[in-house]
């Protein structure tokens, strides 16, 4: 029975030697699969998944059993998994900060609930911290998971039906137009779409390549790294003529009712493009119902003529963000206005635990760490400020949810001007 000092951490780099993953990464590959319960992939796939990897500069984090013996599948392979790989979040005024992005956690069921993930996670996020990250980001699987890290919900996604009998026609003029392509056109045009999109959204983080791959059809999910067959893409060109938004789309076959259309990668840079693609969606004949995802705040109803035929059919959490450098993050946003502020924050990973004093004066904003006497005006988790951080969640309402605990009357106005932002945060990268 293997117990904590029959347990060996590891944190390596993918590698491909000669075009073939070396054995520690098809290990680690294949335990990945089996810890989403995904298919096994064949030699080809994990080649190209190593590929990917090396290229988004992955580092894995293994934990080896190292009293597992044969027949046991963890006399070879880890028995968990964790990836990180480093990005960018754009946290408003087009600004663009780097971000550590975790993924591909797993923990076999012979070895989950005895603090695996935690040795893994914690030693990450100070390895990140030490080399001078500011954020970490996730999505996550359970939404139980990662609070207790310092991880808070931090933008929202909506899935969504349109109803397309009659078509899907606009209130607005076409400021644009769009073409039908092929979608292996999009590994040249999807790269320009996604940076210029990030640049401007508010809450995004920067695509891989396997976004990219996955856009022109290369290949559907993780699971299946095989090109998509009947995938359909289309272009959106702007009033100059300049691609500022794509999608790629599946038919759902003739046994589905109603005959619906499913939109899987789809990138925008401005409103125009979003609502003109969708609206060429809609005027497929013979198809009644677009299937997607987008911001909870999405221009499409208030785009169509029938704004009742778009209905968001759910809601909920996407990408989730954890201050690892409270001083740099705070510095380095931008504020809905001037003011000051003490915020006791409790962290239990010890990062960003402390009294600190916000101040903004003429936009500029100041962060230091407050004298042990000062009256905090409001306490909050780092999980929270994670929340609040890029505008996704108001004071008000960590207030009234109780997770926010207010100490002076003006408290939740005073951080609600601070932290405003112009626009709802959204990510729509997966990761
Ligand atoms: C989620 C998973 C990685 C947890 O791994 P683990 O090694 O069992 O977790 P740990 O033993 O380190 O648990 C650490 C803490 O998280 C809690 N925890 C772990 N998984 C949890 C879950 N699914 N729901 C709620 N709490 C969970 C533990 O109770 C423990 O709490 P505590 O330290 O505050 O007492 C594992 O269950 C797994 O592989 N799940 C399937 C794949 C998956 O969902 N991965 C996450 C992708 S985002």
């Amino acid at each position: 029975m293997s117990d904590d000092s029959t347990i060996r951490l590891e944190r390596f780099e993918p590698e491909l030697i000669d075009g073939v993953p070396t054995a520690s990464t098809v290990e680690f590959l294949k335990a990945i699969s089996r810890g989403f319960h995904e298919s096994a992939l064949d030699a080809d796939g994990l080649k190209i998944l190593a590929g990917l990897e090396i290229a988004d500069n992955t580092t894995f984090t293994a934990v080896y059993d190292e009293v597992a013996v044969q027949p046991s599948l963890h006399a070879e392979a880890p028995v968990a998994t964790y990836a990180s790989f480093p990005g960018t979040l754009n946290i408003g005024g087009g600004n663009l900060m780097p971000v550590h992005q975790i993924t591909s956690v797993t923990v076999s069921p012979t070895h989950r609930r005895r603090g695996l993930l935690r040795k893994m996670i914690t030693l990450d996020l100070a390895v990140a911290r030490e080399a001078g990250a500011v954020f970490a980001a996730l999505t996550a699987s359970e939404a139980t998971i990662y609070g207790r890290f310092g991880f808070g919900r931090a933008t929202q996604r909506a899935r969504f039906t349109l109803k397309t009998h009659q078509g899907a026609p606009l209130r607005a003029e076409a400021e644009g137009s769009v073409v039908a392509v092929a979608p292996a056109e999009l590994k040249k045009y999807a790269p320009a779409i996604f940076a210029a999109a990030h640049a401007r959204t508010l809450g995004s983080v920067s695509a891989t390549e396997f976004d990219v791959g996955q856009a022109a059809g290369l290949w559907e999910d993780y699971d299946s790294l095989k090109p998509v067959k009947n995938l359909r893409a289309a272009l959106h060109l702007d009033a100059q003529g300049k691609p500022d938004g794509f999608m790629s789309y599946l038919f759902s076959g003739w046994k589905a009712d109603p005959p619906t259309m499913d939109i899987g990668q789809m990138c925008t840079v401005t409103g125009a493009a979003r609502r003109e693609l969708i609206s060429y969606l809609g005027a497929h004949d013979l198809v009644e119902k677009i299937t997607g995802r987008g911001p909870v705040d999405d221009v499409l109803p208030t785009s169509l003529e029938n704004s009742r035929a778009y209905k968001a059919t759910a809601l909920g959490d996407h990408l989730w963000l954890r201050i690892l450098d409270l001083e740099t993050a705070l510095t380095a946003r931008t504020y809905g206005g001037d003011g000051h502020i003490v915020l006791r924050i409790e962290d239990s990973l010890g990062m960003a635990e402390g009294l600190w004093e916000l101040a903004v004066e003429d936009s500029a904003a100041s962060v230091r760490r407050a004298p042990a006497e000062s009256e905090p005006a409001a306490s909050l988790d780092v999980r929270d400020l994670g929340s609040l951080y890029l505008g996704g969640f108001s004071a008000a309402h960590l207030a009234e949810a109780g997770v926010l605990k207010v100490h002076a009357a003006n408290a939740v106005q005073t951080i609600d001007t601070l932290f405003a932002t112009a626009a709802i945060p959204y990510c729509q990268a997966d990761f």
